[in-house]
């Protein structure tokens, strides 16, 4: 049976402008649309780029969307995941589409004549995103963009394309999607009220709310930092134990100063196995303490921590009211000291184990409740980016406790430069 459109995905499909932004509230069908305009450019045989805010996102959202497409209509094809590649052999020629996302354009460079670029959460890429992307057009006839985005306020480089006359501008909100279920409606409705509903349910432009708690250039900062050098300071352990412990996996990172150090995950059910396989990475890591979250079920493993690494385990409970009033809860809190001390440099390894903590820390969003900040609940994150943010909880944990320098070290620094006795007098 031929798949239902709606009229905001029809209009996107039918836009004959060099350019379209679609302005929409969170969940209006964008990614769906998108990925159903990706499906047409196939069929009229033009190759194109996919970008999505993540990694992640394209390849849990975008282009498995692509392959259902591709699968339902038995249009054979061969996809690369390691270079995020689709190509469809036709007689004729080959049709390709390119995946890329937010954090890692760079690598299109080079690459020339595509026929189409569809940006998926395009506000939440940076402007520099898009002229590199666009660069990809030349050579390509008469090249169109599409640009799908719940807005980010007047300031973002989406919200100039409104006063384009080369731009077809569709606007929708989430109520528009008639396939969402009902209860999924109302906990859209509930989590959002004032500027930040208008923006985020009823699509519009808004400019009185701030967003993720850091962009993709404060992390490709963090990440393209020297590495300092260590031993400085004394190491913070940050642990979250999966919230259905053994499923979702329990997660931590050693922080030593400002640079992350390394990162472990596991999937243990037994509470007591699991707390002596982190008592021992933790020993094995010189991490100097240990903060745990303490809400909910691991509450047995975070006991046996404390019995097995005495007076080294700060247990914090992440639910609780914040001990600070502009913030809701202690989560709050913790999250947003990580992302200032990250503002403000702090190395993060380039391995891969350390993407999903960067996307995370990337697509991660809070608003304003009164003159409190409140973080995206767990539940709704994993509900927009298909997946728990268990490595950033972990990180945010190791900024949980102040850093404490190594005393006798820097003592020993501090006076070996000293002059000789007698040569001064601090009296004057
Ligand atoms: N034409 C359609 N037919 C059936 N289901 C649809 C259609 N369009 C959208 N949906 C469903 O509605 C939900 C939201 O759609 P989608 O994820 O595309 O929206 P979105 O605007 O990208 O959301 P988000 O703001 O979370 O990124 C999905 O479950 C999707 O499968
Ligand atoms: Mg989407």
């Amino acid at each position: 049976m031929p798949e239902m459109m709606l009229p905001h995905q029809m209009k996107l499909l039918r836009s004959t402008k060099t350019k379209t932004l679609w302005l929409a509230g969170r969940a209006s069908g964008k990614s769906r649309g998108g990925s159903r305009l990706v499906g047409k450019k196939i069929a009229e045989r033009k190759s194109g780029i996919v970008s999505a805010q993540t990694f992640r996102a394209l390849r849990t959202v975008m282009f498995r969307e692509i392959e259902d497409f591709l699968k339902a209509y038995n249009i054979p094809y061969d996809y690369n995941k390691s270079l995020m590649i689709i190509t469809i052999h036709y007689q004729e020629q080959d049709v390709f589409i390119h995946g890329t996302s937010a954090e890692s354009f760079d690598e299109t460079r080079g690459l020339t004549s595509m026929q189409y670029l569809v940006m998926d959460e395009a506000a939440l890429h940076a402007a520099e995103a898009y002229r590199v992307l666009l660069g990809c057009l030349r050579g390509a006839g008469s090249p169109q963009v599409y640009m799908l985005t719940t807005p980010r306020g007047a300031s973002n480089w989406t919200s100039r394309f409104i006063h384009d006359p080369d731009c077809e501008v569709i606007t929708s909100g989430t109520h528009s999607n008639v396939f969402l279920e009902p209860d999924f409606l109302r906990l859209i409705e509930s989590e959002y009220d004032g500027d930040f509903y208008r923006q985020e349910v009823l699509g519009e432009i808004v400019d009185t709310i701030t967003q993720a708690l850091l962009s993709p250039t404060d992390i490709r900062r963090c990440r393209a930092m020297e590495k300092p050098s260590r031993g400085l300071w004394r190491g913070v352990l940050g642990v979250d134990l999966g919230a259905s412990l053994g499923r979702d996996p329990s997660c931590a990172v050693h922080r030593e100063g400002s640079q992350f150090v390394s990162m472990q995950q596991w999937h243990i059910a037994d509470q007591m196995h699991l707390a002596d396989v982190i008592a021992r990475y933790f020993m094995d890591s010189g991490a100097s303490m240990m903060c745990v979250d303490n809400t909910g079920i691991g509450k047995g493993c975070t006991d046996r921590l404390i019995q097995l690494l005495p007076n080294k385990v700060v247990p914090i409970n992440f639910g609780s009211k914040s001990i600070d009033e502009r913030f809701c809860l202690e989560r709050d809190r913790i999250w947003m000291t990580m992302a200032e001390r990250c503002k403000a440099g702090v190395y993060i390894p380039r391995g891969d184990e350390w993407d999903a903590l960067c996307e995370q820390m990337t697509t991660l969003e809070y608003k304003l409740l009164g003159n409190r900040l409140k973080l995206e609940p767990k539940a709704l994150y994993a509900s927009r980016l298909g997946g728990s943010p268990n490595e950033g909880d972990a990180a945010a944990l190791s900024c949980a406790i102040p850093d404490q320098p190594i005393v006798e070290s820097s003592l020993y620094v501090t006076q070996s430069y000293l002059p000789p006795s007698g040569s001064y007098s601090w009296m004057g």
